[in-house]
């Protein structure tokens, strides 16, 4: 009778772990399908785009050596989304960018954009345009003469943008920077008419004295 009574505890006690084993169970599960899985992947997907296609121009943490490529690291992401957008419309007429984003998906561009943003930008310097050059001047106060207003209005004192509104500008290229001011003006690149506005009325000269100034800002 003694021993039969102990039975009884046992039972009752392994009855009452498997009870709980399963409520933590019931517990846990949905939270972690919801919360890990996705993440996980996204990020993966990502890197192994950047692995595979894009850091051969762009370098894995998206500050490019070729002067002619970009950096894409630190730019806000929802300027980037919309650039590899445009690329895919054509809106932005580029031969090599084009070919990279045909088979992209938008999840794939969105999540892209998102790994190069939280890249950390290396600075850079001015060759020639540092203080008091002709490229301050227009970046700080524009060309009266041919109205072209000042950049530093949308992009900033410091070139650092605003975020879904204006790139950041500070320590691109300046190789880059002055052809996309040329592109600009040709139409090349129609996605941004404020821009073509502006570099319409620039020469060269001028383009590739605020291109240095901006390679410098920081
Ligand atoms: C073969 C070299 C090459 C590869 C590979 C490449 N890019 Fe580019 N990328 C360029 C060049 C060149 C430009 C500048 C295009 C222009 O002049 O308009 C550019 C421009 C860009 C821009 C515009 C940046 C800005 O500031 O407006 C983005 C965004 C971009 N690339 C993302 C990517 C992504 C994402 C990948 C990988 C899927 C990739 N690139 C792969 C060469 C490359
Ligand atoms: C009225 C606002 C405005 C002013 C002023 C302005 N910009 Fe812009 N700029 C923009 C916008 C908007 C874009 C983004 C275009 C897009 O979405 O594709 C841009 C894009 C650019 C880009 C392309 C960046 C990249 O990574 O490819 C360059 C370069 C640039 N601007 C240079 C200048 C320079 C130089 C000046 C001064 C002479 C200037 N901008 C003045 C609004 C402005």
């Amino acid at each position: 009778m003694k021993n039969l009574f102990k039975l009884g505890w046992v039972i009752s006690g392994m009855l009452v772990a498997v009870m709980a084993v399963a409520a933590e169970k019931a517990a846990v599960k949905p939270e972690a399908k919801a919360e890990a899985v996705p993440v996980a992947v996204e990020k993966k997907t990502a890197d192994q785009i950047v692995q595979n296609v894009c850091a051969a121009c762009h370098a894995p943490d998206g500050n490019s050596v070729i002067t002619l490529n970009p950096k894409l690291a630190g730019q806000h992401p929802e300027y980037l989304f919309k650039q590899l957008n445009n690329f895919k419309e054509g809106s932005r007429a580029n031969a090599v960018m084009s070919g990279m984003v045909a088979n992209l998906s938008p999840e794939d561009m969105q999540s892209l954009a998102q790994y190069f943003s939280q890249q950390t930008i290396t600075l850079a310097k001015a060759k020639s345009n540092g203080k008091g050059s002709l490229g301050e001047k227009i970046y700080r106060g524009g060309i009266a003469k041919t109205n072209v207003p000042a950049c530093a209005a949308c992009h900033g004192a410091n070139g650092a943008g605003l975020p879904k509104q204006f790139p950041r500008l500070a320590s691109q290229h300046a190789d880059y920077t002055y052809q996309q001011l040329k592109t600009f003006r040709t139409g090349e690149r129609a996605n941004a008419p404020m821009m073509m506005v502006i570099a319409a009325k620039m020469t060269d000269a001028e383009m590739q004295a605020v291109a240095d100034y901006i390679q410098g800002l920081r």
